[in-house]
């Protein structure tokens, strides 16, 4: 068994964040959302891992290395042109060579990971397993079309008028025998959007009477591409994961309520933190009331200032900051500070696709 994790992809629901960096890369709970996907085929006992990548390859590679770190192999397949999700399978053949695999988005969290669904890929010696998970807006996604006796039919890309509450995420598992859907003269063409879709390798195993499985996914499933996104998956991943865990310094004048993590070489000084809160490495805080549901990345400095419900990259200076922050991503090496001027003059250096909010 192996399996390939989509990787590519600029991100430009996130800019200006992944001008600089790509979404795989971007914190979610103080960890690369890749992480999640890699981390969770890894749990499952699969080693060799290929992640599929464009420009987004030397920060992951930076990340992940050669994956021994976590006991596997990983191989980078470049994709030089994105062409759906299904072209992702296609270039992925080669590495796959002839093996059953697991397929993950690389912006895909699964709260439950991959655990059931997998045995039962596993033990239902299928030829594919479709999952799908109950979701409100499934006319958004692919959704799974069942006969009266609940036998899988076909699947269709955003149908205007889903016959059910599913929709497919970011997470297939297939034999080898999807190889064929790029051969000979049955081959899967690309869609109107111009993509080779994920829908039409199920559609295509369907039609030739393979053996198809469904499983229904337990938990939650996020794919955070967006800002609102981002900040909601960082809330719902700190209180799963809600955890006390000191290794920093805490002064007699801080108060820290349950669930703070606080990195090595990090210091807290009079100031108040109700978590969950997770603040990385060598962060220094002083004066400050730090809320729920905000990660600090390494090497930030927050003095007198208010934050909650946020996101910090790493080295990000908050310094005399009158109003509280509030539902904000703020990137690497940035300086937000109260200047000494009398008159409220905004002065501002931001880049390209920021979004400032200013109060009334
Ligand atoms: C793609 C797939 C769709 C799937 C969705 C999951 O949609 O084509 O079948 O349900 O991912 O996120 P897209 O993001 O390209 O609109």
């Amino acid at each position: 068994m192996k399996a390939i994790i989509a990787a590519g992809g600029k991100g430009t629901r996130l800019y200006p964040l992944t001008y600089t960096s790509n979404k795989h890369m971007l914190p979610i709970a103080n960890k690369a959302l890749l992480l999640y996907p890699f981390e969770d085929i890894v749990s499952v006992g699969i080693k060799e891992i290929g992640i599929i990548v464009n420009e987004t390859r030397p920060s992951i590679e930076k990340l992940i290395g050669d994956g021994s770190n976590w006991g596997a192999r990983v191989t980078y397949i470049d994709q030089p042109i994105a062409m759906g999700l299904a072209h992702v399978v296609k270039i992925s053949e080669k590495f796959i060579n002839g093996d059953s695999f697991v397929y993950h988005l690389g912006d895909n969290i699964f709260t439950q990971g991959i655990k059931r669904p997998y045995s039962k890929f596993v033990k239902s010696k299928s030829d594919a397993m479709l999952t799908m998970i109950e979701h409100q807006e499934n006319y958004r996604l692919g959704v799974p079309f069942f006969d009266e006796d609940g036998k899988l039919i076909r699947v269709v890309e955003k149908p205007e008028n889903p016959p059910n509450r599913f929709g497919i995420p970011g997470l297939y598992m297939f034999g080898p025998k999807v190889f064929e859907a790029f051969k000979g003269k049955d081959q899967i063409k690309p869609s109107a959007r111009g993509e080779l879709e994920i829908v039409d390798l199920y559609n295509y195993m369907i039609k030739k009477g393979y053996k198809v499985e469904v499983a229904e996914l337990e938990g939650e499933w996020r794919d955070p591409g967006k800002f609102d996104d981002s900040l909601e998956t960082n809330k719902l991943i700190m209180d799963l994961n809600k955890r006390t865990e000191i290794n920093g310094k805490v002064d007699k004048d801080s108060k820290l309520a349950d669930g703070v993590v606080l990195g090595k070489g990090s210091t807290v000084t009079n100031s108040q933190i109700l978590g969950p809160v997770i603040i990385g490495d060598n962060v220094e805080i002083r004066n400050s009331y730090i809320g729920p549901y905000t990660a600090i990345g390494d090497s930030c400095e927050i003095v007198n200032a208010k934050i909650e419900y946020s996101i910090l990259l790493p080295d990000v200076h908050l310094v005399d900051v009158r109003g509280k922050i509030q539902a904000s991503m703020i990137g690497s090496h940035t300086e937000i500070r109260q200047t000494k001027e009398r008159v409220p003059v905004y002065s501002f250096m931001v880049a390209d696709h920021c979004r400032i909010d200013l109060p009334f």
